[in-house]
């Protein structure tokens, strides 16, 4: 199974998650807090998450997330985690953690 690992260790523990689960209810699980206001809807666009490693082991960007990631000028390095699948392993960092 893949492993979520973060940026600075001592913010969270890494974890295993099944195959195919959307990041941010993959963290949610964990009762680690995600930023949203549209409950993964895809509308709010706060639920970006910083990917330090493992770029590849996630989903492919949909048309959705790229109009959010533009619209609200967000960088390619984060994603959008209401709309990600992790396929592998990834380490992973906010600014609120
Ligand atoms: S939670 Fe609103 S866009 Fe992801």
């Amino acid at each position: 199974m893949p492993i979520i690992s973060f940026k600075k260790p001592s913010s969270h523990k890494s974890f295993e998650v099944i195959k195919g689960t959307p990041l941010m209810k993959a963290l949610l699980g964990q009762n680690i807090p995600v930023a949203s206001s549209c409950h993964g809807e895809g509308v709010c666009g706060k639920c970006k998450i910083r990917i330090i490693d493992g770029h590849s082991n996630l989903s492919l960007e949909t048309q959705l997330e790229i109009d959010l990631r533009n619209k609200n000028k967000i960088t390619s390095e984060f994603r959008m985690s209401c709309q990600t699948l992790v396929l592998g392993d990834i380490t992973i960092d906010t600014d609120y953690w």
